[in-house]
């Protein structure tokens, strides 16, 4: 059991309070959070991680009752789906409110919105009371942090605050559910699975690519240094002695992780591809998991790591 770190999270919340940006933990992935509200505090948040301003944010509430303030027109299933996975690892997306800030939806007429299930999450949020605007807390393109020690690694001083919450138990992002335009989309898979969300829902929800991108901007995303070569189990020895061979530094996925038990998978997932890093890995070797239930996501993130760099997406 994790005891609150309740002078720290008194301490986030004066930040919070005072237009700053703090890194918390969720249950997924750590995230840089500012006062929703504060347009100086959100601009804060896409300076640090150098993202582009019409990539838009999640707002991390205290509990769903919250969302009315923030969304208009919410259909039944939103109500249905927070009853059901709040607090926990779904990102709804809804037609926002008139009070939510431009900066915080990159200008787009939905917003994205979210209870995490992390004891030190839920307290800095019922504390301060308001949304708090939160990515992961990566530079915009890396690999998201499931650790504070991630996120000190990669910001550092340049953060006031950084709430140690321990490791993230999901360890991959949000499941991102569109419910603005009617039909229910699939828009990033995650912690909350595909196959929970239509047996809630009663109806099968298509994978959608996001429309929400930042034009030519990006590489490709949560990805480590090494470059990340997707093989086959029955290729992936023969790959690695034609790698070594031409003189690579070659690190195997499928010996820093557990490959088949997949919520082991993905709550370890972003350490490996640091730890491939950490090694001085010039190639990260791995396979797909089936992509069913976790697998999904876990497959979703191996193929964005391994995607040409230099290229946009639509992650943050
Ligand atoms: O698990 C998570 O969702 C973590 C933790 C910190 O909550 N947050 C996270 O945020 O992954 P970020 O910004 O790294 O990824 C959020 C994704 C982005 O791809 C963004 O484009 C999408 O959500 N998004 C946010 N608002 C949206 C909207 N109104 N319409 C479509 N996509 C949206
Ligand atoms: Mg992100």
């Amino acid at each position: 059991m994790l005891t609150l770190p309740q002078d720290a999270i008194l301490s986030a919340i004066a930040l919070l309070n005072a237009g700053e940006v703090v890194a918390f933990p969720t249950e997924t992935v750590y995230g840089l959070g500012a006062d929703a509200s504060n347009p100086d505090a959100v601009a804060k948040i896409f300076a640090l991680k150098s993202r582009p301003r019409n990539h838009p944010l999640i707002v991390h509430l205290a509990d769903a009752e919250c969302i009315e303030q923030w969304a208009r027109e919410i259909p039944d299933e939103a109500w249905e789906l927070a009853r059901e996975f709040w607090p926990g690892p779904l990102t709804l997306i809804l037609k926002r409110s008139t009070r939510v800030l431009d900066a915080v939806t990159g200008g787009q007429d939905s917003i994205g919105l979210r209870v995490p299930a992390h004891p030190v999450a839920l307290a800095l949020l019922h504390g301060f009371g308001g949304g708090v605007a939160a990515p992961s807390a990566n530079r915009f393109g890396a690999v998201s942090p499931t650790a504070a020690e991630h996120v000190r690694a990669e910001f550092g001083d340049l953060l006031p605050m950084i709430l140690d919450g321990g490791l993230c138990s999901v360890g991959v992002e949000s499941t991102i559910l569109d419910l603005s335009p009617g039909t229910p989309a699939l828009l990033r898979p995650g912690g909350v699975t595909k196959e929970a969300l239509e047996r809630v829902l009663k109806l099968a929800v298509p994978l959608k690519q996001s429309g929400v991108r930042a034009p030519g901007q990006m590489a490709s995303h949560y990805a480590p240094r090494a470059e990340v070569i997707l093989t086959t189990r029955a290729e992936a020895a023969e790959r690695e002695a034609a790698l070594r061979a031409a003189g690579k530094k070659v690190a195997r996925l499928g010996e820093l992780i557990d490959e088949h038990d997949m919520r082991a998978y993905a709550r370890r997932l972003y350490a490996a591809l640091r730890a491939a890093d950490t090694q001085g890995a010039d190639v990260l070797l791995a396979t797909l998991p089936d992509e069913r239930g976790l697998g999904l996501a876990i497959a979703d993130r191996l193929r964005k790591a391994a995607g040409p760099r230099g290229r946009m997406t639509s992650a943050g």
